[in-house]
Formats: C-alpha cells, sequence, structure tokens
C-alpha cells in the first residue's frame, strides 16, 4: 500500500541507485513542490545536490530570507542564493504588457539560472549531470494532452519551465503524485508547515500583482499590504480555507480623507478564491468584519495607499491573478 513513508523510503533508494557518486542541480522556489522535492533529495544524495534559488525582487515580504534559512541552516544544503533583483528591475523597467512580463521574467530566470549552474560547473570540475524538478502529475497531464483555460491564455513561466537545450537528464520524483501527497511527504521530511502549507504563488510573482509599471516603490508597497492580509488570514485561521489570497496594487489615484487632509492615493484590491485545481474559481466569502479589519491595517499601515477593495469575481469570466 502507498503511504508517504514507503514512497520517501524506496524514492530514497531509487535515487542513490540512479544518481550514483553523480550531481543533480535543483532550482528552489519556495513553493511547495520544489521545497519537497529538495528536502527528498538531499535526504537521498546530500551533498551531491546544488540548489539554486534566484531572487528575482518579485517575492513576497521575508521570502528571501525564509527560504535561506529553511534550506542552508535547517537542512544544511548546498545553497545559491543569487539576488539578481536590479537586473530583474531593469528588464522590467516601463514593461506594462502582461505576457510581456511573463517572457521578460521567465528568460532573465534562464541566464541567471544558467550562469549559476556554469559556477557551479566550475567548482565541481564538472558540469552536474542531473536537474531535479517539482513537476506534479497534473502538470505531466496538463502538457503532454490538455490545455486548461489558463495555459492558453496566459503563458505560465515558472521554475520548472528550463530549456531542454539546458541538457540535463531530468530527475521528476513527483510526476505521478498529486499536491497533497507532496505535501504529506515533505511533512515527513520535516519541511516547515508555512512552506508545505502554503498557497499557489506564480513564477513572475509580484510582478502580475501590480497592474502596470513595476517599479522598486510599488513592489515595496504590494508586499506590506499583502504580508498584512496573509498574517489576518493566519491569525484568524482562514488560511487554509481559501486556496489562494493575496493583494494586488492598482496604481490609479482615488480621493480620501485622513484627518483634515485630503488624500489622493493608491488602490489596493484584496482577493481570495476557493477553487480544486485553479481553473475554476469561486471569490472567497470571507466574513465581512474580517475584511473591513484587513483594509482598516491596510489603509491605515501602508502609507501610499487610501482605499482597499474586495474582488468578488469568480473564474470564469475572471481569472484568480489580475494579469
Ligand atoms: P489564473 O490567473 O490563470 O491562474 O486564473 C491560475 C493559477 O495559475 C497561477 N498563475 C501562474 N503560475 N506562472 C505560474 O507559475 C504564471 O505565469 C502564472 N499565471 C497564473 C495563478 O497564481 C493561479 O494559481
Amino acid at each position: 500500500d502507498w503511504t508517504p513513508a514507503s514512497f520517501i523510503e524506496e524514492r530514497t533508494a531509487a535515487l542513490r541507485e540512479k544518481v550514483g557518486d553523480r550531481h543533480v542541480i535543483l532550482g528552489l522556489s519556495g513553493g511547495v513542490d520544489s521545497s519537497v522535492a529538495a528536502a527528498l533529495l538531499h535526504r537521498a544524495i546530500g551533498d551531491q545536490l546544488h540548489c539554486i534559488f534566484v531572487n528575482n525582487g518579485l517575492l513576497r515580504k521575508g521570502e528571501w530570507e525564509q527560504v535561506q534559512k529553511t534550506f542552508r541552516d535547517h537542512f544544511h544544503m548546498d545553497l545559491h542564493a543569487v539576488d539578481a533583483t536590479d537586473r530583474f528591475l531593469e528588464v522590467l523597467d516601463e514593461v506594462v504588457d502582461p505576457e510581456e512580463k511573463r517572457v521578460l521574467i521567465g528568460n532573465t530566470f534562464i541566464d541567471v539560472f544558467e550562469s549559476q549552474t556554469d559556477e557551479i560547473a566550475e567548482e565541481l570540475g564538472h558540469r552536474p549531470t542531473f536537474l531535479a524538478q517539482g513537476t506534479l502529475y497534473p502538470d505531466v497531464i496538463e502538457s503532454v494532452s490538455f490545455k486548461g483555460p489558463s495555459a492558453t491564455i496566459k503563458t505560465h513561466h515558472n521554475v520548472g519551465g528550463l530549456p531542454e537545450e539546458l541538457n540535463f537528464e531530468l530527475i521528476e520524483p513527483f510526476r505521478e503524485l498529486f499536491k497533497d501527497e507532496v505535501r504529506e511527504i515533505g511533512r515527513l521530511l520535516d519541511v516547515p508547515e508555512d512552506i508545505v502549507g502554503r498557497h499557489p504563488f506564480p513564477g513572475p510573482g509580484l510582478a502580475i500583482r501590480i497592474l502596470g509599471d513595476v517599479t522598486r516603490e510599488r513592489l515595496d508597497l504590494l508586499r506590506e499590504a499583502d504580508a498584512i492580509f496573509i498574517d489576518e488570514l493566519r491569525e484568524k485561521d482562514l488560511y487554509d480555507e481559501v486556496w489562494q489570497a493575496f493583494a494586488v496594487l492598482l496604481p490609479v489615484q482615488s480621493v480620501g480623507v485622513m484627518g483634515d487632509e485630503r488624500t489622493y492615493e493608491n488602490v489596493i484590491a484584496v482577493r481570495a478564491v476557493t477553487s480544486v485545481d485553479g481553473m475554476t474559481a469561486d471569490w472567497a466569502h470571507l466574513p465581512h468584519d474580517f475584511l473591513g479589519h484587513v483594509a482598516n491595517r491596510i489603509v491605515n499601515e501602508v502609507p501610499g495607499i487610501n482605499r482597499a477593495v474586495y474582488d468578488i469575481t469568480s473564474k470564469p469570466p475572471a481569472t484568480i491573478e489580475w494579469e
């Protein structure tokens, strides 16, 4: 019978056999799939695993530090953390089209990943043989036989999307598994709950949650607002009730009043949805008191924001993300 524990035992042995004394690289995003893949491979082959974690400047608040803490300090992995924020923000300068953002972010990621791989190869004296990815069964199905609405409407660029020209042999230990199974495996492998239980997060990150031009200032605003919403969801035990929850920055200005002063500032849209697979979704019927409290906190604590709205459209006709 399949159990997470038996899977770990079998796969660990199989991975040791397959890899032998060769080396594996893995792109870590901080999401569930790549994190659990890293934990499993590390258990199997230890220092023959080399993880690359790229800061694209589009991560959520605290993520850059948290991922490093988990994988370097807690798991003691060979983690190559590259802060490529400047490069990504330069590439994105004045880009407003959502698909253009995705393509540019995807291509820049590949470049950064490649040069990091070259550095690892130099340290080892040879190129690593394998590339490990946290590909799940639904990803396999979707790419082989079925293009869901979001795959055709938005090109998905994420950490898994590395080109074949890189010429690695692929290791995909979760190809037959669903996300919930991978979560259970992650828990047994001691991956912290705030990583294992995480909502999905898009590869292009906060860039597609800022409508229009992506700037440092806007990213900072959005990070603060998003962190307030997520903290409140966790605090009130609502985080696990929704499929995804986040804030979106709308760079339009509206009039407000603060004390005796007139304000003319930006809007934050708060979005939470329930879903089974992300293909369709309903807006989450969060308690009104809760939403009011979140709106208050965002407007009071995030300078530059004087209004918060809640997105009450479902998918279809809207999509989960705003871009
Ligand atoms: P949409 O917005 O199409 O999103 O309803 C469906 C799910 O996919 C995620 N998403 C992405 N994930 N790269 C990704 O890795 C992308 O470009 C991308 N666009 C959307 C979205 O967060 C949701 O979970």
